[in-house]
């Protein structure tokens, strides 16, 4: 073989490769989605522990155990220090269940069989515009998941998860002090909040969701000592929201939307907060085109056509509807820390 076909040969090899671990990417969640439903990583802890005896603990195969754990070893979660051991990594500790930075309520939802099954819709939903979830399950997301408590509950705790590092991102990046009483629209089980609150002891606060999404917050409340100056409520944003706040919190929510409903949101924040109150809109800002060093945001508007038929947007995106709806964009901040965009917003005079 000349250099030259041994060179295009392994080019191809790679390109070939690069495209299969790719398609491998459903194989990868679904490893990691097992893994954190059967607690596996809370029985590795920080140690190396054989296949045998987690498979004994976990009531596990523990042929088919060990093979699921070294496929997580080929793409970063474990470790197999010696044949049929093994330990996490920094990524995979993330897996256990005792981390302060844990996402294993995160994992077991987006890889839940809910999200898979909606997941096949994309087709649908690349064909037609439509939400796939609503195509395969009936019914949009927030209705199918009010009505399983298990899955309300897990989807408020993965939510929580996900909000416990963009808490810190937040606190470390707006200047709190003046806010008075905080209205997180959309808050969840109140994580966000309670981060909020912690660091200001002057503040005061009200989470708002719907009756399902605000129904762990009044205990995440009370165990943080803050359900004195900080109260949950139950409504829908596009109806009625707290009209007594200074500062309104919307937190990875306007995904979740088309833009007719998140124009409607907006308005109804307009409408109903004072005048003299701020908006923060806290997420993703989509780059303007595909970018391989920020994949998230992709992955997630992505998720979102399928799962809840909104969209991630771009600054320019988020600026227009905002001007559209009355408001004047005051500014726009990254956090230093990660992706995470704080648009800050006023009432524009009437
Ligand atoms: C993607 S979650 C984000 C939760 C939280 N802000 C966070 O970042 O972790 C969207 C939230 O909007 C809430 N939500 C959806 N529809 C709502 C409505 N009509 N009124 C109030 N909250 C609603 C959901 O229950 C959920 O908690």
């Amino acid at each position: 073989m000349t250099s030259e076909v041994a060179t295009d040969l392994a080019e191809k090899m790679r390109l070939r490769a690069a495209l299969i671990e790719r398609i491998g990417g459903y194989m990868t969640a679904h490893a990691i989605g097992v893994v954190a439903e059967l607690g596996i990583a809370d029985l590795i802890k920080d140690g190396v522990r054989g296949s045998e005896e987690l498979a004994a603990e976990s009531g596990t195969h523990e042929p088919s155990l060990r093979r699921l754990l070294r496929m997580l070893g080929a793409v970063g979660i474990t470790t197999e220090p010696e044949p049929g051991h093994f330990a996490l990594t920094d990524v995979g500790a993330q897996l256990r269940s005792d981390s302060p930075d844990s996402l294993r309520a995160f994992s077991r939802m987006f890889c839940h069989p809910i999200f898979f099954s909606a997941w096949q819709g994309l087709e649908h939903a690349v064909t037609t515009g439509e939400r796939a979830f609503d195509h395969v399950y009936g019914k949009d997301f927030y209705h199918h998941i009010a009505a399983h408590e298990d899955v309300s509950a897990l989807f408020n705790v993965a939510m929580s998860e996900e909000s416990r590092i963009a808490a810190a991102q937040l606190t470390a990046a707006y200047d709190f002090s003046d806010a008075g009483t905080v209205v997180d629209l959309g808050g969840g089980d109140g994580t966000l909040l309670t981060a909020i609150l912690t660091s200001h002891p002057r503040l005061r606060g009200i989470v708002f969701d719907s009756p399902s999404g605000v129904a762990e917050a009044p205990a995440v409340l009370e165990n943080a000592g803050i359900a004195d100056r900080c109260e949950a409520r139950a409504g829908d944003f596009f109806q009625d929201i707290p009209t007594d706040g200074d500062l309104y919190i919307v937190k990875s929510v306007f995904q979740d939307w088309n833009d007719e409903d998140s124009l409607a949101l907006l308005r109804s924040c307009r409408a109903q907060m004072p005048d003299s109150a701020t908006l923060l809109i806290v997420g993703s800002v989509l780059p303007e085109t595909a970018a391989t060093d920020q994949p998230i945001p992709f992955f997630t508007d992505l998720n979102m056509l399928v799962i809840a038929g909104g969209r991630e947007r771009s600054e320019s995106e988020f600026r227009a509807m905002l001007e559209d709806t009355g408001f004047t964009v005051r500014s726009v901040k990254l956090s230093a820390a990660g992706p995470l965009s704080i648009i800050r917003a006023t009432p524009a005079p009437a």
